[in-house]
């Protein structure tokens, strides 16, 4: 055997040795999720459709569709499509406050979804009771540990928590002290940790502390499989962190749920229309129901319009603070390919770390 090809045989045991070790750590999210990696593409609306969807299925992870405000029955011609397209486990994130949630699930049963995922608030005991009952896992967002017990309690089979640094609605709190506050307490059910993760490094960390595996939503928008229009994808390539804003609320009484995006013209505008809406119904041009709406409408349809249309300065470019890590376009094998090189290489320094420390604590025989 020559050099070169003893390192290369060495190297590639290292890499199977370290490789071992991160599917160790993350053992409990791909059992519960039955995928090679505990890596979910966090469901975002208009954007996790069945080609991303089922290409990070395709690629080892878990795609989650984004009901969004789908109908019952679009709902099911998209999990019908996801199907044709791989043949791995994926799952359907719907909204909570979904006027037809129940119909939704009973669509994710009728197709033989493995998992449920539910956004936008605590979901009922009944809801998760009636995603289990179609055979499905269910799933949920935990702001705390103690709604992440309670979920628990009440049926959930995982839950998401998920970080202020994330795109989309955000609560909060920082992903870092969400996981320190739940995942070293909440060993009842698997946690997938959400939010600002953009390196493989992060992802291990997490996994030490106890997460069974990470959600990613930002770093996959730029997967060349994703369907978002160039614009939007360009608009994610060029951003830094500080470009992924939280929307602001600038009157406790007409509130406005905090959405993290890229800022843009629409997002200044909305500043100046609360005002104005402010205004009239402080003079009382407008009733404050009104106005409430008014406020509330103000975002109808943007996402779609900047995503699908390419509109970026009138549509709302939702965006997590890892934005600042997404640099090119590049199929979703290489973004999961990555992330997964670098929690190997940080297993692999630390391995080396140790080895040297044990060879420090070594007495040498002139230290004798
Ligand atoms: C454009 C966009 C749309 C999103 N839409 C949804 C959604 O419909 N439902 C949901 O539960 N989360 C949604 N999210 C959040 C993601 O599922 C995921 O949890 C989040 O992106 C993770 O944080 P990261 O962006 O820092 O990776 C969205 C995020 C983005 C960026």
């Amino acid at each position: 055997m020559t050099d070169a090809t003893s390192h290369a045989a060495e190297a590639s045991a290292q890499s199977r040795l370290y490789r071992s070790r991160l599917d160790r750590l993350w053992k409990r999210g791909r059992d519960f999720l039955g995928t090679r990696t505990a890596v979910m593409g966090g469901a975002m609306s208009w954007v996790s459709e069945r080609h991303l969807v089922s290409a990070i299925s395709n690629a080892g992870g878990f795609g989650v569709l984004a009901c969004g405000s789908m109908a019952p029955d679009q709902l099911a011609a998209e999990i019908a499509g996801t199907k044709a397209l791989t043949d791995k486990p994926f799952g359907v994130n719907v909204i909570n406050m979904h006027p037809a949630l129940d119909q939704l699930i009973d669509v994710c049963r009728e197709q033989g979804v493995g998992h449920v995922v539910v956004a936008g608030g605590l979901p009922s005991a009944a809801t998760l009771r009636r995603i289990k009952d179609g055979g499905a896992k269910a799933m949920a967002f935990a702001p705390t540990l103690t709604a992440g017990r309670r979920l628990a309690k009440h049926g959930a089979d995982a839950l998401v928590i998920e970080g202020t640094e994330a795109g989309g609605h955000i609560g909060p709190v920082s992903t870092t002290v969400l996981a320190q506050e739940i995942l070293p307490d909440l060993r009842e059910v698997p946690v997938f940790v959400a939010g600002g993760i953009g390196r493989g490094e992060t992802i291990l960390s997490y996994l030490e502390l106890g997460a069974a595996g990470v959600q990613v939503g930002t770093r996959f928008v730029c997967a060349t499989e994703c369907v978002a229009h160039p614009n939007f994808k360009q608009a994610f390539i060029r951003a830094s962190a500080r470009d992924a804003q939280p929307s602001v609320q600038i009157d406790p009484r007409f509130p406005v749920i905090p959405v993290r995006a890229l800022a843009n013209e629409a997002s200044k505008r909305f500043m100046e229309f609360q005002r104005d809406i402010i205004a009239k119904v402080d003079s009382g041009i407008m009733s404050r129901d009104e106005g409430m709406l008014e406020i509330e409408h103000f975002w109808a349809g943007a996402l779609r319009r900047a995503v699908i249309e390419g509109d970026v300065e009138n549509g709302s470019l939702m965006a997590g603070q890892s934005v600042g890590l997404v640099t090119r376009e590049q199929p979703v094998a290489d973004i999961l390919a990555e992330l997964i090189a670098q929690a190997e290489s940080a297993l692999a320094r630390r391995a080396m770390d140790a080895a040297s420390l044990d060879l420090m604590a070594e007495p040498t025989v002139g230290a004798l």
